[in-house]
């Protein structure tokens, strides 16, 4: 199989990072085809714990390439911080190791201004974004104003810069914000530029080149299915495709090179998701407590890019049909199922109650959910600690009733199980 692509079932946050890890080690490149550092990829290896927002989590193996794609937006102060912070890891850090396509979107100063300007034009309203600049990066995108990772190879680059700032600071000010300062951006930037110019590559060619000569890709969707700009919670989502079929605008691949390919959906025992929106499943007080755990712990459920708490609730099978049919998903992997151990009962949303009628498939996707109220499937919880178990047969009866659940509602098998959050407590479905 050429192509193995990660993908998130829900609003982000699934686990992924580390799903990238189990598969990289057998991979020769790992690629980013959506997002930016709004992303929060966390790995945990021995004691230590790598955070990433901006490189694909593969690059903690020696072995795969890491690309940014031409989907991905990129922000060059980001971007270095976390080759520092890599390289004072440990990782391997060069060119031979790390590449950048020259069609990937800069995010500027600019757009960070202007994604807060926005949300705090929204008022109550607002998304709950990042505040990393991916909207207003898109945006200048999709309006062909936007200035690209190889524009950095050009002289009158710092220019093109510069009239970008004057013309955000015009919004800026129409929004009410303060303006930013020109002249320390520009001279951040020309910091910033020397510092990239050698990661900048033509990657959809080597990725065509390397799919030919039978290599094996591994793509990392970043945020979730839920937050897709065409199959998310529209309006509450993000900026990019996040969906499978994202890899191949976003990474340059042809849709017929990647015959076999195999979609990983990773989704969590329970549903999480930050910022604002709808979702059915969610719950409160004691029970969300227990759910989201108290945040002293690394996997706690809070941001990893912005600190926030996270909403959480039971899982819903409904939203994950619906994510394994827009993505074609072949398999899941199932995290965090050691924060179930001690449930007597599990709730398992398998429909919605929606004017007096009962649906157990949305029929106009997801971005209406608001009344819709949760049908439950009521499962046998389990006590057993399950953090040290790691072969299937091994997992208490309850817990393998629950991801036989899962995949039954899902219809496609459950490949893996994480059962904490350090790289080898994983179990296997083999
Ligand atoms: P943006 O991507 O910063 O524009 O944020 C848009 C929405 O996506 C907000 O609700 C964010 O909280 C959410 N979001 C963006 N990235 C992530 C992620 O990596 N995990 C979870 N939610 C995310």
């Amino acid at each position: 199989m050429a192509l193995q692509i990660i993908v998130g079932a829900q609003w982000g946050d699934e686990g992924k990072g580390r799903i990238v890890d189990w598969f990289a080690a057998d991979s020769d490149y790992v690629a980013r085809y959506n997002g930016g550092d709004n992303a929060g990829h966390s790995v945990t290896v021995g004691p230590k714990l790598f955070k990433l927002h901006l490189i694909p989590s593969g690059i903690i193996h020696p072995k795969p390439v890491a690309v940014l794609g031409n989907g991905m937006v990129v922000n060059p102060k980001a971007f270095l911080d976390e080759t520092d912070m890599l390289q004072k890891a440990g990782v391997e850090i060069n060119p031979q190791r790390l590449r950048i396509s020259y069609a990937a979107h800069l995010i500027t100063p600019a757009h960070m201004a202007l994604d807060k300007a926005q949300e705090v034009a929204r008022g109550k309203g607002n998304i709950g974004t990042t505040g990393r600049g991916i909207g207003p990066a898109y945006t200048d995108k999709a309006t062909r104003r936007g200035l690209r990772v190889g524009d950095l190879l050009a002289p009158d680059f710092l220019q093109h810069l510069s009239a970008q700032i004057d013309e955000a600071n015009q919004q800026l000010s129409f929004l009410g914000a303060s303006p930013i300062d020109n002249g320390a951006v520009v001279e951040e930037f020309q910091r910033c530029r020397e510092a990239m110019l050698p990661y900048i590559a033509d990657t959809s060619l080597e990725l065509c080149n390397a799919i030919s000569a039978g290599q094996r890709i591994l793509a990392e969707g970043a945020q979730g299915t839920l937050l897709d700009i065409d199959h998310g919670t529209y309006p509450f989502v993000t900026s990019s495709s996040t969906v499978a079929s994202g890899v191949f605008t976003g990474l340059g691949i042809g849709v017929t090179a990647a015959e076999g390919a195999q979609v990983t959906g990773v989704c969590k025992s329970f549903q999480t998701r930050v910022g604002s929106g709808p979702f059915p499943t969610e719950v409160f007080d004691d029970l969300a407590l227990r759910l989201r755990g108290t945040g002293q712990n690394p996997w706690d459920e809070y941001g990893t890019t912005t600190g926030r708490a996270r909403r959480v609730g039971w899982l819903d099978g409904v939203l994950l049909r619906y994510a394994v049919r827009v993505n074609g998903m072949t398999e899941l992997v199932i995290t965090k199922l050691d924060i179930l151990s001690g449930f007597q009962t599990l709730q398992l949303c398998v429909g919605y109650h929606q004017n007096g009628k009962t649906i157990v498939d949305l029929s106009f996707g997801p971005s209406n959910l608001e009344g819709y109220e949760p049908v439950y499937q009521e499962l046998p919880g389990w006590a057993e600690d399950v953090s040290a178990i790691r072969t299937w047969d091994d997992l208490p009866a309850a817990a393998k009733g629950y991801l036989d659940a899962i995949a039954h509602l899902a219809g496609v098998p459950v490949r893996l199980a994480s059962v904490g959050p350090e790289r080898e407590q994983m179990v296997e479905n083999k």
